[in-house]
């Protein structure tokens, strides 16, 4: 099975950048990986007009609720009438700045599933957290909620350490080795990488054997060196 390398814009991109990121790839481009690219809501329906048939397109998040009154929410028929066939749910900015929690991961899974999304559930640990050595109990407990979607395989994993996402600092290979061996042989999915992943990095990140992909936030908002990630290529 490929490898996923993910870009995940967060509330950043525009028109243009689907654009730039679009002419990098040409639509015959053999890629080595599965590559997706998860706009702000608002490009989502572009990006898939617009960027090659080889690359998937997925939302950052989702409406618990089906339809209905829910201003500003937008759900995952919404999303999969746009084009999106994957969804982040669960991301560390989700729970820090909208007090998302298990319940609503629940919900938000379901949701996808109901529309034939596959989510990407997003976990990882804080520093504090880390320093204590902590990391694997935190994230056991993390995914107690999740385990009737893990034993079904009904969604995938990114392992985000809070403390690398943005920071530029990254744990080491054996460390990200060792988590994502100890979450595959738990929960028997290779979970995805995120945090600080660049273009200098990425290829002795995703060499590790338990890591099933990358989630990319900022080195993916650089079309040049994104488009090369996605082609298995150095600087
Ligand atoms: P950075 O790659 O900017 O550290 O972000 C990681 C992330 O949060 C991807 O979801």
């Amino acid at each position: 099975m490929k490898k996923v390398i993910i870009g995940n814009w967060k509330m950043n991109g525009s028109h243009a950048l689907v654009d730039a990121l679009a002419a990098q790839i040409t639509p015959a481009a053999e890629l080595p990986y599965t590559g997706l690219v998860c706009p702000p809501f608002t490009l989502l329906a572009y990006a898939r007009k617009t960027l090659p048939a080889s690359l998937f397109v997925g939302a950052q998040d989702i409406a618990a609720c089906e339809k209905g009154a829910f201003t500003g929410d937008v759900s995952g028929a919404l999303l999969a009438d746009s084009g999106a066939t994957h969804v982040l749910i669960g991301h560390s900015e989700r729970r820090l700045y909208h007090q998302e929690n298990e319940t609503t991961f629940s919900e938000k899974i379901q949701a996808a599933l109901a529309q034939g999304l596959l989510p990407i559930l997003c976990v990882g640990e804080s520093h504090e957290c880390f320093d204590k050595k902590e990391t694997k109990s935190f994230l056991r407990a993390q995914l107690h909620f999740a385990l009737p979607f893990l034993k079904e395989k009904a969604i995938t994993l990114a392992y985000e350490p809070l403390w690398a996402i943005g920071t530029g600092q990254t744990p080491t290979l054996p460390m990200i080795q060792d988590v994502h061996s100890f979450l595959e042989g738990e929960f028997g999915v290779a979970p995805f990488y995120g945090g600080s992943v660049t273009i200098q990095n990425y290829q002795d990140i995703l060499a590790l054997g338990a890591v099933g992909g990358l989630l990319i936030g900022g080195e993916s908002l650089f079309p040049e060196k994104f488009a090369l990630i996605l082609q298995g290529k150095a600087l």
